[in-house]
């Protein structure tokens, strides 16, 4: 006899989509700590498994599951830390949260931005510290946005959001794309360039590419920026050799860097905590109330699709 399907959660999933779920499903909820072993434990059996960043799925995982799991739903529009080929492989859908956080991302993208160019990190840290003697003249003198250049590093549906909002600043962008984008050509009067040259033009550089690429910003290309430009980065860490970026910063070769994300999170290296000009976020890209809501919701939606035998909203492709 069947009963519900089981949705395994590996962590946790808000509301409104833990709702949707139990009503239809027999939910097995973990908590924010993972401890692997219990894991695999509770997924055995499972039809559906939500994730989200920092659970690894991996072959070892899916066999956890075993062969009833149909899709795994990751609570992120980021997957690489998802196996995708190794769900393909075993005929489980991977489905993921585009779009709902689109505006959440691209907006904190802005507030590093505007952080890092008005040294909003160092000036909260001196007041703090007492280092606030008086009002002068040149303390913490930063820069405007209107006229910098921005470079976008792959205008997606988030950088090419944050393209618009830099632009509506009055900056001038650049991008680097796989693709031509004359929508933002014409429309933001953009200019879709070689790496190499958004490196060496922009003011700021800001990555919106997916995390599993390999590292875009290593040593060579940290010295190819400008001298005293930003980096932002609200993607993924593994983007960024983070040593080449605190190095850079220590010798003053970068003006800052507005980073979100790491590559060992949450772990954030020495470097990077002591390197100075640093603004540095526990990864808050989408934590808006509206953004989590819209992700949990679309996650369930994802989840139920597949188990009603239906193509899911957002479906990724292997
Ligand atoms: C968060 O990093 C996401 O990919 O949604």
């Amino acid at each position: 006899m069947s009963g519900p399907p089981v949705v395994v959660v590996a962590r946790v999933l808000p509301e409104p989509g833990l709702g949707l779920l139990e009503a239809a499903a027999t939910v097995r909820s973990g908590a924010l700590a993972v401890d692997r072993d219990e894991l695999r434990a509770r997924c055995a059996g499972a039809a559906a498994l939500v994730t989200d960043v920092i659970v690894r799925v991996d072959d070892e995982l899916l066999e956890a599951c075993g062969p009833g799991l149909r899709v795994v739903a990751n609570y992120a529009v980021g997957y690489d830390n998802v196996d995708v080929a190794a769900c393909a492989a075993r005929g489980v859908v991977v489905t993921n949260t585009p779009g709902v956080l689109v505006e959440a991302t691209a907006e904190l993208a802005m507030v590093l931005t505007l952080a890092a160019l008005r040294r909003v990190g160092e000036a909260e840290r001196d007041l703090r510290a007492g280092r606030w003697a008086s009002w002068s003249p040149d303390g913490w003198v930063g820069r405007e946005l209107r006229g910098a250049t921005v470079g976008v590093v792959g205008p997606g549906r988030i950088g090419g959001r944050y393209a618009e909002l830099v632009a509506a600043f009055g900056a001038d962008v650049v991008y680097t794309s796989r693709r031509p984008r004359p929508d933002l050509d014409i429309t933001l009067d953009a200019r879709r360039v070689a790496l190499d040259e958004l490196l060496g033009a922009s003011d700021v550089v800001s990555l919106h590419v997916p995390g599993g690429a390999g590292v875009v910003i290593d040593e060579a290309a940290v010295r190819r920026m400008r001298p005293g430009a930003v980096l932002v980065n609200t993607a993924r860490g593994s983007l960024v050799d983070e040593a080449a970026v605190a190095r850079a910063l220590a010798d003053g070769h970068l003006g800052a860097a507005g980073l979100d994300v790491f590559a060992d999170e949450p772990r954030v290296s020495r470097a990077l905590l002591t390197a100075p000009r640093a603004i540095l976020l526990p990864h808050i890209g989408s934590a808006t109330r509206e953004a989590r809501g819209a992700m949990a919701e679309l996650v369930a939606r994802n989840v139920l699709a597949v188990l009603c035998g239906e193509e899911p909203p957002t479906p990724v492709t292997p």
